[in-house]
């Protein structure tokens, strides 16, 4: 399939259309941001990183019966992808306290919650991705109460799927975000990425960060802690 012209820039990966209408191609850049775009750097190499990271999880959730906008691997930082109207909900999981749950609520960060949570925010950057509830998300006609209903469900299973992969390579999963959409068939997938960009990822030993917050938080080392990830995963992968 051939890569044409760009039809979208994100803060993190550019979209190419292809020859085929059905089917677009992601290339994953090195820049990083962080709040809403407020903080800009790069991280050398983490396009390479998040383009692998996020396809072999991809691959594992196909496998485990969810469905999802992967196709192919085409390069180290171009992946083909279905092509898939966006739903425009930003959907965080947490497992444990952390980033704007600790802050807005006043509680530290590390406490393991008795049952995993669900939130949305309105993706718009413009507004910065406000928080919203179900009633809300209906009222904006974001999605139906039965789309709400089905990505809260999809959202659950990803989560126990994605914990205990992440359990059998010594990485709790803090939290992470996801995002939906349909294809061009209407099929409803996964889209986006799922990378230590998105997510929180902690060291089960050390409670070592590995994950963007190295980058938010100047802790250093961010390269390194995303590449200790992608080589947890490799291991597990010819284990
Ligand atoms: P938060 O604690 O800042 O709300 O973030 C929750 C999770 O969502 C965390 O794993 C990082 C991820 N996330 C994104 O992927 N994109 C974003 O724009 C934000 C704010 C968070
Ligand atoms: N991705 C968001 C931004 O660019 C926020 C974040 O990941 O912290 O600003």
């Amino acid at each position: 399939m051939n890569k044409q012209e760009m039809i979208y820039e994100g803060k993190a990966k550019k979209v190419y259309a292809t020859d085929d209408a059905n089917y677009v191609i992601v290339e994953y850049k090195d820049d990083a941001t962080a709040f809403n775009g407020l903080k800009k750097g790069k991280i050398a190499g983490k396009g390479v990183i998040n383009n692998r990271i996020t396809n072999q999880l991809m691959q594992m959730l196909e496998n485990e019966g969810i469905p999802t906008h992967y196709v192919k691997e085409l390069s180290e930082r171009e992946t083909l992808v279905k092509k898939v109207s966006i739903i425009p909900l930003e959907v965080v999981v947490r497992n444990i306290s952390a980033g704007s749950f600790a802050k807005k609520y006043g509680v530290e960060e590390g406490i393991v919650f008795d049952a995993p949570t669900i939130e949305f925010s309105y993706k718009n950057d413009e507004l910065g991705d406000p928080l919203l509830n179900d009633f809300h998300a209906m009222a904006l006609h974001l999605a139906t109460r039965e789309e709400i209903a089905l990505i809260q469900r999809t959202a659950f299973q990803i989560n126990e799927r994605l914990k205990s992969y992440f359990n059998r390579i010594g990485i709790d999963l803090v939290d992470f975000k996801l995002e939906f959409g349909y294809t061009p068939d209407g099929d409803f997938v996964l889209a986006d990425e799922i990378s230590p960009d998105t997510c929180r990822l902690w060291d089960h030993q050390t409670h070592e960060k590995m994950d963007k917050d190295r980058f938010r938080r100047d802790l250093g080392g961010t390269e390194e802690a995303y590449i200790e990830v992608m080589n947890r995963m490799g291991r597990k992968e010819k284990a």
